[in-house]
């Protein structure tokens, strides 16, 4: 069955289709990307200033690629998803992570509970993303760290073209031959076009209470990463 969100972002919807591209939802992404994905996992984890046994919540984990990263640098990591098809597929090619199902709009965690969150391409399908970085300022103890990785739209005019060429035309046809459910990634495309710049992205993460908020692109902007501290 194919399934698709679309830019309400309601809940039920966003958590049923990742439960249907879960299956091959970490080939597609390395294909879609080709490969960079690994380099942006590496930059979150170096973003995030991993310390041994530094206690991190990886929000919208998915099936705990992200996760593994940061448990691989050495923190005690926890992974948190709504989609309870990713937690399986993720429990099932990655056992020794620990991952809970769980909605970054009501986080199932005690105030102060972490050194540190990190948020990879969750955010923009979260229906009220200023409630989701309220909830992260909450769980992290003040000092904390957040790293939010999300795609963006890159600002140089050619970039921007070939960039909107890509993800609105190649990117569907490839994903309805690699993906368990290429309708998902139609509503993949809308929701990077609809998504606010790295100005607007930094503004809101200020207005949730973070401090210090800094971005920086990757692959010519098509990437972007925000860090921002919770204050003492
Ligand atoms: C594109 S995937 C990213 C997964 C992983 N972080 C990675 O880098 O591969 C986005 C994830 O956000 C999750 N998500 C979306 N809205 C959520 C919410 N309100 N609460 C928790 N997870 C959510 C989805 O279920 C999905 O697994």
């Amino acid at each position: 069955m194919e399934v698709r969100a679309n830019l309400s972002k309601e809940a039920t919807a966003v958590a049923q289709m990742f439960d249907e591209v879960s299956p091959r939802y970490d080939i597609t992404n390395t294909i879609l990307t080709f490969g960079q994905v690994f380099a942006w996992r590496a930059a979150v984890t170096r973003a995030v200033q991993v310390r041994p046994g530094m206690k991190i919540l990886d929000l919208a984990c998915g099936t705990g690629a992200s996760t593994a990263s940061l448990a691989k640098a050495g923190a005690d990591v926890t992974g948190c998803d709504f989609s309870e098809g990713m937690i399986r597929e993720g429990l099932r090619r990655r056992p020794h992570l620990n991952l809970i199902q769980g909605d970054a709009m009501d986080l199932p965690f005690e105030n102060e509970s972490f050194d540190a969150v990190t948020m990879s391409y969750g955010l923009r399908n979260v229906q009220n993303p200023m409630r989701a970085l309220e909830e992260m300022y909450r769980v992290i103890r003040p000092g904390g760290r957040l790293v939010v990785a999300e795609f963006s739209t890159p600002r140089s005019q050619p970039m921007h073209s070939l960039y909107t060429f890509y993800i609105t035309r190649v990117l569907p046809a490839i994903s309805k031959v690699v993906s368990s459910d290429g309708a998902a990634y139609d509503y993949l495309h809308e929701s990077i076009m609809d998504w606010p710049d790295k100005d607007e992205l930094s503004l809101m993460i200020g207005e949730a209470g973070w401090v210090n908020v800094q971005w920086r692109p990757l692959s010519f902007g098509t990437v972007a990463i925000h860090r921002a501290v919770r204050p003492l």
